[in-house]
C-alpha cells in the first residue's frame, strides 16, 4: 500500500521541494478558512487557521490586538507561529492575508508546504467583505480603494510565493477544495524524469492588478 503524501520525503513534481503540509495564502476575503476546512477534511489533515490560533493565544480578537498592541505586534505573533510550524506534518495552514508579506514567513512555509494562493478581483473581494467588521486593515473610509491599494502591493508577492494559483470567483468552496486536493496529490507524486509536469486544472495566474 502506498504511503500518504506526508510521509513520502521524495522530490515532488511541480515544485522540486519536499512538503508535508499545504499552506493557503491570499488576500482577505478570498475564502482561505472555508476552503481550508474543507481541504483538511478531504485530505485527512488538521486545519491550522493562523488568525484563530493567534486569537486563542492572546485571548482577544485580531481587532483588539491591532488596536491595543499595534499591527507590528500582530506580525510578531504571526512570525512566531510560523516558525513553530517547522516540524508540522499533515496540516492545512490557512494564513492571514498579510503573512507572506514577511519574506521570512514565506521562506519558513516553503520549507514544508505546497503553497496555494486563492485569488479574486478587488471588486469581488469587496462584495464578500463589505458587511464584515473584523478586519482592522479594511476599516477605512473607502474600503474598495483600500483593497485595491493593498492588492496592488501584495499581488507580486502572492504570485511569486504560490506554487499554484486558484481563481475562486466563479467556483464554490467545495469545488475549489476538491481541485486543490487533486493538485496536492498530483504534486505529491514523485517526479518521473522526462515526464511533463501536470498542469493543475483551472489553475489561474492573475495579471497585474489594474490601477483604478
Ligand atoms: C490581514 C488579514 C487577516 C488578519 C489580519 C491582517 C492582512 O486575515 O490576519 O486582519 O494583513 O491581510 P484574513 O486574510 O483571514 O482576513
Amino acid at each position: 500500500m502506498s504511503q500518504p503524501p506526508e510521509t513520502q520525503p521524495t522530490e515532488h513534481a511541480p515544485t522540486g521541494r519536499h512538503f508535508h503540509n499545504l499552506a493557503l495564502i491570499g488576500f482577505m476575503g478570498v475564502g482561505k478558512s472555508t476552503v481550508g476546512n474543507l481541504l483538511a477534511d478531504t485530505l485527512g489533515f488538521e486545519l491550522i487557521d493562523t488568525d484563530k490560533v493567534i486569537e486563542q493565544r492572546e485571548g482577544r480578537r485580531i481587532g483588539e490586538i491591532f488596536t491595543h498592541s499595534g499591527e507590528a505586534y500582530f506580525r510578531k505573533c504571526e512570525a512566531t507561529l510560523v516558525s513553530e510550524l517547522a516540524s508540522a506534518r499533515g496540516k492545512v495552514i490557512s494564513t492571514g492575508g498579510g503573512m507572506v508579506a514577511n519574506p521570512r514567513n514565506l521562506e519558513n512555509l516553503r520549507q514544508h508546504c505546497l503553497i496555494v494562493c486563492l485569488w479574486a478581483s478587488p471588486e469581488i473581494i469587496y462584495e464578500r467583505v463589505k458587511n464584515q467588521t473584523h478586519r482592522p486593515l479594511l476599516q477605512a473610509p473607502d474600503p474598495l480603494a483600500r483593497i485595491r491599494e493593498l492588492m496592488q502591493e501584495r499581488t507580486p508577492t502572492y504570485r511569486d510565493a504560490a506554487d499554484i494559483m486558484v481563481g475562486v470567483e466563479h467556483r464554490h468552496a467545495p469545488e475549489v477544495a476538491r481541485h486543490i486536493a487533486k493538485s496536492f496529490h498530483d504534486a505529491s507524486k514523485p517526479r518521473i524524469p522526462g515526464n511533463a509536469l501536470t498542469t493543475p486544472i483551472g489553475s489561474f495566474r492573475p495579471s497585474a492588478p489594474k490601477v483604478p
